[in-house]
């Protein structure tokens, strides 16, 4: 599927819930966001006809994201169910990794190969800190588990906070050295409660790398990393694992945009900027036909824009991140 501006989308973001058990400064308010009652949320069984849909139209890969996915229950033999629908290429998750050391093996045998950890410091005070109470010995044994496991690739999501993170950018890169693990750094981007970190907190790829550098010596670029999406890959030298820059906040980034997204109350997304959804969840519920389902692809397509700068911008007010699926 095409969209307006010749992007090929292949890919869809699955919320599967909008609830989460850490409350990330940048994603949630500080008395947290009230979660949608029950029956807002999509059943399972309701995103699978969707994703039926979304197969016919050529989008076989599929995050799951959420909130926090693996919270969501019944989690696995809805994965099962997913990787059984013919035609679907991939199956991953963004998660927190606080649930992995429980849930990691199911997840592996369920099918899920590919893993992207969010973690933002490696420093236990911090850590609870950024996400307001989390531990970070959880986290990190969530993530020496999927290791373990031999998920691959597991790929981390540093998100660069400038005062908050900024001394343990070269920490993040020296992990490739001694793990199969790629480090994601990515920017900041303007969404829901980030907006007043913007100022005092943003930090730019370039910045991250020019840090990096410094401490380590330069970075070289590898060009053979599948299906990449946005980001920049480099490695160090004898590295086992890649040093990423997701350049969030610039329209380069727009121009390869593969995507959309299905909200966890059953609403299609073009673009994380853009304020403007289409429902599909009233259509599942009220028994649509599959090229019906799929006219509402096409419309989201429609209102895909070509960059942020052209989004129809949220408020400040609007969904955040946890809402919207990452
Ligand atoms: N800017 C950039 N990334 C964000 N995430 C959440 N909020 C923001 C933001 N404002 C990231 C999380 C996680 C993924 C789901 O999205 O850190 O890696
Ligand atoms: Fe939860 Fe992820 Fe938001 Fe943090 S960023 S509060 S882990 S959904």
């Amino acid at each position: 599927m095409e969209d307006r501006f010749g992007r090929k989308i292949d890919y869809l973001r699955i919320s599967v819930t909008d609830r989460c058990n850490l409350r990330c400064l940048y994603c949630m308010p500080l008395e947290g966001v009230k979660p949608k009652p029950r029956q807002e949320i999509l059943r399972f069984e309701e995103i699978l006809t969707i994703v039926h849909a979304a197969l016919r139209l050529g989008i076989n890969r599929f995050r799951l994201t959420g909130g926090e996915p693996l919270l969501r229950k019944g989690i696995v033999p809805f994965i099962k169910s997913l990787t059984l629908l013919p035609g679907v290429r991939d199956i991953s998750i963004t998660t927190n990794g606080i649930l992995l050391t429980r849930l990691g093996e199911q997840l592996k045998e369920a099918g899920v190969q590919r893993l992207n950890i969010s973690l933002d410091t490696m420093n236990p005070e911090k850590y609870r800190k950024i996400t307001r109470g989390g531990s970070f010995h959880t986290a990190w044994a969530g993530i020496t588990k999927a290791l373990e496991l031999g998920f691959s690739p597991v790929k981390i999501n540093v998100i660069a906070l400038r005062n908050i993170n900024d001394g343990e950018w070269a920490d993040f890169a020296r992990l490739t050295r001694g793990h199969p693990l790629h480090i994601r750094f990515i920017e900041l981007m303007p969404v829901g409660t980030s907006w007043h970190l913007v100022g005092k907190n943003f930090a730019s790829c370039s910045q991250v790398r020019s840090e990096i550098e410094k401490r380590l010596g330069k970075l070289t670029p590898v060009t053979d990393m599948q299906g990449s999406g946005p980001a920049e890959y480099f490695h160090l030298p004898g590295a086992e694992g890649t040093i990423g820059f997701i350049h969030a906040m610039s329209s380069h980034f727009c121009a390869s945009c593969n995507r959309l997204r299905l909200t966890a109350d059953g609403k299609l997304r073009p673009c994380l900027h853009d304020r403007r959804e289409v429902d599909v969840r009233e259509a599942v519920r009220s028994g649509a036909t599959g090229e019906e389902l799929q006219e509402l692809f096409h419309k989201a397509l429609q209102l895909k824009p070509a960059n942020y700068h052209e989004a129809t911008g949220a408020p400040v007010t609007g969904r955040g991140m946890a809402q919207i699926g990452g």
